[in-house]
């Protein structure tokens, strides 16, 4: 060990102890409703870890920065000064490393207007996976834990990854620009230096200049907007004073506007399309009551949902106070819905409690799936759980299956070293973290495993744990509540649960049983049988599935897709109105199974969808089927729709189709 870690060693334990004393004389026994164990001074001094990112973590900390940029349509770049409030946690802090990727740094000045030496180091790794590392010389030696600025005057790129500019003719009411950021896992970097890991967790503020007819929204609050009279710019003023880790950065500029749809609840899209998005969220004050009955209160204030265009490349992202989510979701009958949940969810694990690294990702989304799926079953009943975590069950398998059965991809503990980790982004941290807590649930009982899980939100609450604290935790809660603990805990694989890629150790199927999938299967085969020369007499039922279990009814063709002919395809059409299906979840699975059956006749609808949606669940397995059997077809639709798509996307389907 080198003398500057054992001196971080002596210090970090030394605050340690401050920090539990402090709480531990501040929080009255009484007020805490359930026993947890103290955790042991060892795993709280490990220093922070992140492989996907290039700052000094370890040596000094963002307490807040000031975002000052002005937003230029035109050029499609951000320009203007970021100040970070650092505190150094060594006692000879020389440089600070920042993460940077596409960005011109053009000066660095302390609060004396002192020029502060820099320099960008390429990344080690030496290629583009996570940007480069941005040195600033410091010009002296800040003093140990008291907070110092730096100013950095900066431009982006109009090739930043997490930002996508449409013009006004991408836009649903076509008449201004419009600008979305995207900046989980690692693309904050693209627009702004900063330490851009989830190990770190500071507050912020931001000034944001645009033409006067755009509105501003951010992952924050706003708290001023002015106009200045000698030019034709807005200024829109944010804080948000919930310390949050860089990927939780958000904004959206455009004609957008916003509409209170319940006592904490707002709405967000262009004027057009606000009634009807409103109606069908307006239960998302149900959806927030749901999850705080079963966890915590919420704690973020409002709670606001921005309905993105179509090129938003995810179903929804958790930015707090600001959920962006696809115009996918709104599928007329609330059966999008899920999505808004889900992100809901990540108020509490993400959000709140947050993966310290990449590699311990499914601590959010395991979590938050468990999270969802919880209010689902409450507020839609035991079928929609069991059939809806099926479908996850399936899409797990599918996607172990592309990454093979031993790739750490296929754990729940990828190895990240040197790679994106948007090559990464899969099911397997929801679906397999799901089952994991679907495990342990069995394990301890619900009314125990909720206890369990308003313990670790607590106790983890603002910080950024990886797995290992997590299953310290659980170890400590169990044994300290709960009689039979040993029998318990000894059942537990964790090893083989988090680090073995592939199916899980335990047979799942048992947790997931329910009363309807048998009718969709059965139908399924009548349909398979009679090889599209014969119509089930039971055809009616397919109406009464949930879209989980019209996507479950579908996927059986898949699984059998040697026997399905286009005869069989047709007749289904003609029953169904498959080819003028509108919801994108039950589409997609049909436009799938048309194209691995090679039904060329219905390829130029196909190619509408692609077009219409960016939504990568729905594009990125389409174009991998199309592509398995028209190389140059699935091209020459991407070319197409190219500059719709958002740049994440982009190199993700041009990955899938081989070409660069
Ligand atoms: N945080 C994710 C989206 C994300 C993950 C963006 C990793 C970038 C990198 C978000 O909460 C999410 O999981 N969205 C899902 C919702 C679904 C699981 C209900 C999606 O977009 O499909
Ligand atoms: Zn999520």
């Amino acid at each position: 060990m080198t003398f500057k870690s054992q001196l971080f060693l002596i210090l970090a334990s030394l605050m340690l102890i401050l920090f539990y004393f402090h709480y531990s004389s501040s929080v009255s026994p009484s007020s805490q409703p359930f026993l947890t164990p103290v955790p042991s001074i060892t795993s709280q001094v490990d220093p922070l870890y992140d492989i996907s990112s290039l700052a000094n973590i370890n040596e000094v900390r963002t307490l807040h920065y000031h975002l000052a940029l002005k937003v230029d349509f035109e050029s499609q770049i951000f320009s203007g000064v970021n100040t970070l409030t650092l505190s150094s946690l060594i006692p000879n802090l020389t440089e600070v490393h920042l993460d940077v990727r596409n960005l011109s740094i053009l000066e660095i000045y302390d609060d004396n207007h002192n020029k502060i030496p820099f320099r960008i180091e390429d990344n080690p790794f030496g290629d583009e996976s996570i940007g480069d590392q941005l040195r600033i010389l410091l010009l002296q030696t800040p003093q140990l834990f008291s907070p110092f600025n730096i100013h950095i005057s900066y431009k982006t790129s109009p090739t930043a990854t997490a930002l996508n500019w449409l013009t006004p003719e991408q836009t649903s009411s076509k008449t201004q620009p419009y600008l979305f950021s995207q900046c989980e896992s690692i693309h904050c970097r693209t627009v702004a230096p900063l330490q851009d890991t989830p190990a770190i967790k500071s507050t912020y503020s931001a000034n944001i200049t645009v033409p006067r007819n755009i509105t501003v929204f951010m992952s924050a609050n706003q708290t001023n907007q002015y106009e200045s009279p000698e030019s034709e710019n807005v200024t829109f003023e944010f804080r948000c004073d919930i310390p949050i880790p860089s990927y939780l950065l958000a904004i959206v500029a455009g004609n957008v506007t916003q509409q209170q749809i319940g006592p904490r609840t707002f709405v967000i899209t262009e004027p057009n399309d606000l009634p009807a998005f409103s109606k069908e969220l307006e239960d998302l004050e149900t959806y927030l009551i749901t999850l705080e009955t079963y966890i915590t209160p919420y704690q973020w204030g409002y709670y606001k949902i921005v309905i993105l265009p179509p090129s938003f490349p995810y179903g929804g992202m958790e930015n707090p106070l600001l959920t962006f989510a696809s115009p996918s979701i709104i599928a007329g009958d609330k059966s999008g819905v899920f999505v808004a949940i889900h992100e809901i969810g990540h108020s509490w694990t993400g959000n709140w409690v947050t993966c310290q690294n990449w590699e311990n990702f499914w601590l959010n989304e395991g979590f938050t799936v468990f999270l969802e799926r919880k209010a689902c079953l409450r507020l839609f009943g035991w079928n929609y759980y069991a059939i809806y975590s099926i479908v996850g069950n399936n899409t797990l398998t599918d996607d172990m299956k592309t990454y093979g059965y031993n790739d750490s991809y296929s754990s729940l503990h990828p190895a990240l070293q040197g790679q994106n980790p948007d090559d990464a982004f899969s099911d397997v941290p929801y679906e397999k973290g799901f089952q994991f807590l679907v495990y342990l649930q069995s394990l301890v009982g619900e009314a125990g495993f909720e206890d369990f899980l308003r313990a670790y939100v607590t106790r983890f609450a603002k910080q950024s744990p990886v797995y290992e604290e997590m299953a310290e935790f659980f170890t400590g809660f169990i044994k300290d509540n709960l009689a039979n603990a040993s029998s318990i805990l000894e059942k537990v694989d964790w090893n083989t649960w988090i680090w073995q890629p592939g199916p899980p150790p335990v047979d799942m199927s048992v947790f997931f049983k329910n009363t309807v999938l048998g009718d969709a299967e059965t139908l399924a085969q009548d349909f398979i049988t009679g090889q599209g020369d014969v119509i089930p007499d039971n055809k009616e039922i397919y109406g009464t599935f949930d879209m989980n279990l019209k996507l479950l009814f579908w996927q059986y063709f898949v699984d059998r897709v040697d026997n399905v002919s286009v005869k069989l395809l047709d007749l289904m059409d003609s029953l169904y109105g498959m080819n003028n299906n509108t919801n994108y979840e039950v589409a997609f699975a049909w436009w799938k199974l048309n194209v691995m059956v090679d039904n060329q006749k219905v390829f130029n609808l196909v190619d509408i969808f692609l077009g219409k949606t960016g939504r990568m669940k729905f594009v990125r397995p389409l174009y991998v089927a199309l592509n398995a059997k028209h190389h140059d077809l699935a091209v020459q639709i991407f070319s197409k729709y190219e500059a719709f798509y958002h740049p994440i996307a982009v190199r993700l389907i041009k990955q899938d189709l081989n070409i660069q």
